[in-house]
């Protein structure tokens, strides 16, 4: 057998991600203390002004290879280390990096550890994180412990204890922990917080989202997230994948800036989606035909933050219906949702909804005006994952805070393992922790234009 073909190491991965994953193990060590006193709020803390930004990039899977395109489109950006468990991967990433005529960065691939040396170097920084749920916390202290600024893939953590590790470690290190949410750059998330700090609906009362999202073909593949992700449906159920819906609404609401998410209530249905599928498109004889899922195939969570607002929430990866993150604002004066995009506005003529193309001119955001055209060029998302690495770069070369920090990281996280423990629970609420100990009364908003 040979240990360097890919598919071998998908094999070796599949079994050590199913065999974690199924304990139910985070790879964090022991849960940090949540009431450290020598705290100190890395929120609004600037980053240290690059002319250049380098990178050091773990996993270059589909997420970390897709990445490596957004972000080494800027001139100013050098990726100078990579780092996969398999070679195959990090050879053909530092290939299309020499073809776009990049220095070929230094590649990381001997052990599922390897990435404790990528961090070490000093030409990174900042280490962006694109691996499987159950590394993340691992990495991403590593990196901020060697002195690192870290971007982690979402969710940044499976747990509550993973979630203050986080926390700990970006505030005893001054080092940023970003959640890379991309969805809070989309085009209409953008503009809609835009109208939200404009007053174009009044005063903001509850908001709605979601990650319904088929992805019952890729649970079931025999490479990528196939490897991996089904698993977290082995002992989990709640809300697996909370940040996509709820980054934007949590900026709409001025989370940890003005407000905080309070406690949480949650209730899942049965399971029948996986197995139904599984049936009909997995081998009789396949080992998969044995494996039980516990995550039921909605969750629905309600949010109420301190200020009284109340968000919905929902995750479905396994039904079978089109994209949907809902991502609805509403308040005294007007709602808008998407999916498709729609907008009403107290005192319109009929009582429905409308188109919104009439807005954009008002309230378009300006990283859409400053980078749309190489965004939507790119791609990826729709162009919202270069304006989120742009808006990343482009902190680190100004000397700015970043617009997503950890406590964003933590709260946004944090749905999923409070999902679970209300459903566990029959539906009990579940405080959230206030991850930014009081600091969201003085926090100020971030990302919208001033102009509006
Ligand atoms: N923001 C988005 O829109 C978006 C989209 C897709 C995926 N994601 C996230 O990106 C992350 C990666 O997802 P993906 O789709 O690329 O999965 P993937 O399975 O395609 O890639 C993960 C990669 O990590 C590597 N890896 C695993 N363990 C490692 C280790 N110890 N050291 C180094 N490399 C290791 C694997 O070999 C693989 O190449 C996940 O957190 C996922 O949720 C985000």
């Amino acid at each position: 057998m040979n240990e360097r073909d890919p598919k071998n190491s998908s094999r070796r991965d599949l079994l050590r991600f199913a065999s974690l994953a199924s304990l139910g193990m985070g790879l964090a060590d022991a849960a940090p203390q949540a009431d450290r006193t020598d705290a100190h709020s890395v929120s609004g803390m600037k980053f240290e002004k690059r002319d250049t930004v380098r990178l050091g990039v773990i996993g270059v899977g589909e997420r970390g290879d897709s990445l490596i395109d957004e972000f080494s489109a800027m001139p100013e950006v050098q990726v100078t280390a990579l780092c996969d468990t398999v070679k195959e991967k990090v050879d053909r990433a530092q290939a299309k990096l020499e073809r776009a005529g990049k220095k070929p960065p230094a590649l990381y691939h001997s052990s599922d550890l390897a990435f404790e040396e990528l961090v070490k170097r000093d030409d990174i920084d900042l280490v962006v994180i694109a691996t499987p749920w159950i590394w993340h916390v691992r990495m991403a202290v590593a990196g901020m412990k060697q002195g690192k600024h870290v971007a982690v893939e979402v969710p940044a953590a499976r747990t509550i204890e993973e979630c203050w590790e986080l926390v700990n470690t970006s505030e005893s290190t001054r080092r940023h922990c970003i959640q890379m949410e991309n969805c809070c750059y989309g085009y209409n998330e953008l503009m809609v917080l835009n109208m939200v700090r404009g007053g174009l609906f009044g005063e903001v009362t509850h908001g709605a989202c979601a990650y319904n999202h088929d992805l019952r073909s890729i649970l079931f593949s025999n490479e990528g997230e196939g490897l991996w992700r089904r698993f977290e449906h082995f002992n989990r159920n709640g809300n697996l994948y909370p940040t996509h819906g709820l980054g934007p609404v949590a900026h709409y609401m001025d989370i940890n800036r003005g407000d905080r998410f309070e406690y949480l209530v949650s209730m899942s249905s049965p399971v029948a989606s996986l197995p139904a599928y599984r049936k009909e498109h997995v081998a009789a004889g396949d080992p998969r035909q044995k494996e039980t899922y516990r995550c039921g195939d909605l969750n629905i969570s309600l949010i109420h933050t301190a200020k009284g607002k109340v968000i919905t929430l929902e995750h479905n990866v396994s039904t079978p219906q089109p994209y949907d993150r809902i991502n609805l604002i509403a308040g005294t004066k007007g709602i808008f949702r998407d999916y498709p995009p729609r907008i009403y506005v107290d005192g319109a003529p009929k009582e429905e909804f409308g188109p919104i193309d009439h807005y954009k001119e008002k309230f378009e955001h300006r990283y859409w005006k400053e980078t749309g055209e190489l965004a939507r060029k790119l791609g990826g998302h729709g162009g919202m994952d270069f304006v989120m690495a742009y808006r990343l770069v482009q902190c680190i070369r100004n000397g700015t805070a970043p617009d997503i920090d950890v406590y964003d990281a933590a709260a946004w996280s944090a749905p999923g393992p409070l999902s679970e423990a209300s459903v566990a629970k029959g539906s009990a609420p579940m405080q959230f922790p206030d991850f930014t100990r009081g600091k969201w009364r003085q926090a100020t908003p971030v990302m919208a234009d001033s102009a509006v």
